[in-house]
């Protein structure tokens, strides 16, 4: 097959980990006689850098024109303590959701056996976890409406959805939860918010629709809790922008790392695959950054855009044998002499394929 795939390595330790998932993406396309066509594009600080946009018209004519987009990292320090500041990395991340209309972000949390005590939390609570979190990407107080009032002493941001946008997501979540364990879990703040209730009141119009699923409700502060006390206990959990990026990230250390976690984003027009965790400036260029997320995601994508999921499988299966035999970097090996540099785990797994 042949496939055309947009590389966007971003900031910080993105462009080091994407490096790594190419290796193992070229490795499967030749296992499996596919034709990749790479086409990088700028995205985030070093885009801002090189033209001053952090999502520039040409990267978006690239991500349009192909079958998926790779992604890797996006934010740089030197932005994080300005308030100041009118053009940021994110808002390259922001404005290519919107064009790209990716309105579903989809954010698993499962775990690996041989790494189950690298968690923060005990063993009992959390084997046997394997969830699916689907965030709302393109709405709420994301894309509200914002600003400064009192010459300035008051500022606001307004989380705003329509019934449509909270359907669309929630038809995924059906449909994902039919596919898996039929549990569904709606998270909101119906207690207090006018938008969460128009969600509550949307998906419980859906349920009909979808009988066999088990649908429940919960507010979001019980959720952040239950989620570090029973996570075994979720399948499929859906819910607007804000709340899923919380929730994601709490539940993405459940694994063990969260240099272990994938994510797809996927809706109207190209599906993005990227890690959960961030450019983790600190280690930038360092070598040291865990490549597995990246290397995940590129097997959700053979698994979702590219509907090749023996491809997938392959790739799955080899990361979980670097992971039984310790090919891994600091963040699982601890700091000792037992770490693989970044590089040399992708220059393991291309080998095994
Ligand atoms: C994420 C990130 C982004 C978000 C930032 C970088 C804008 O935290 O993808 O979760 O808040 O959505
Ligand atoms: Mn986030």
């Amino acid at each position: 097959m042949k496939l055309n795939i947009a590389l966007l390595a971003g900031d910080g330790i993105g462009p080091e980990v994407i490096d790594q998932a190419v290796k193992v993406v070229n490795a499967v396309a030749k296992k499996f006689n596919h034709d990749i066509n790479w086409t990088a594009a700028l995205t985030g600080a070093a885009a801002i850098d090189a033209v001053g946009e952090p999502y520039p018209d040409e990267t978006h004519e690239i991500c349009m024109a192909a079958d998926a987009v790779l992604f890797g990292a996006i934010g740089h320090p030197r932005f994080d303590n300005d308030p100041k500041a009118t053009v940021r990395p994110e808002q390259g991340l922001l404005k290519m959701r919107k064009k790209l209309g990716l309105f579903a972000n989809v954010r698993p949390t499962f775990t690996f056996p041989s790494l189950i005590d690298n968690s923060p939390l005990k063993r009992e609570r959390i084997e046997g976890t394997d969830l699916v979190i689907l965030r709302e990407l393109t709405g709420g107080i994301y894309f509200g409406e914002r600003g400064r009032k009192d010459n300035g002493d008051t500022a606001f941001d307004t989380c705003t959805y329509t019934r449509e946008e909270i359907k669309r997501l929630a038809k995924l979540g059906f449909e994902m939860a039919m596919s898996r364990r039929k549990k569904l879990c709606c998270v909101d703040k119906a207690n207090v918010l006018e938008s969460s209730r128009l969600w509550r009141e949307t998906v419980q119009d859906m349920e009909k629709d979808f009988p066999e699923v088990e649908v429940s409700y919960e507010f979001v502060d019980a959720v952040a809790m239950r989620l570090v006390q029973w996570p075994s206990s979720y399948d499929v959990m859906i819910t607007e922008n804000l709340f899923g990026d919380i929730l994601t990230d709490e539940a993405s250390v459940i694994s063990g790392s969260m240099g272990l976690m994938p994510s797809s984003s996927i809706g109207v027009h190209t599906s993005l695959f990227e890690p959960i965790h961030g450019s983790y400036p600190q280690a930038a260029g360092k070598d040291i950054a865990n490549p597995l997320a990246t290397v995940l995601s590129a097997a959700m994508m053979f698994e979702d855009a590219f509907n090749l999921k023996e491809e997938a499988a392959v790739i799955r299966s080899v990361v979980n044998k670097s992971l039984s035999e310790g090919v891994v970097t600091e963040d699982l090996a601890g700091k000792n002499n037992n770490a693989y540099k970044t590089s040399e785990v992708g220059d393991w797994l291309a080998a095994n394929i």
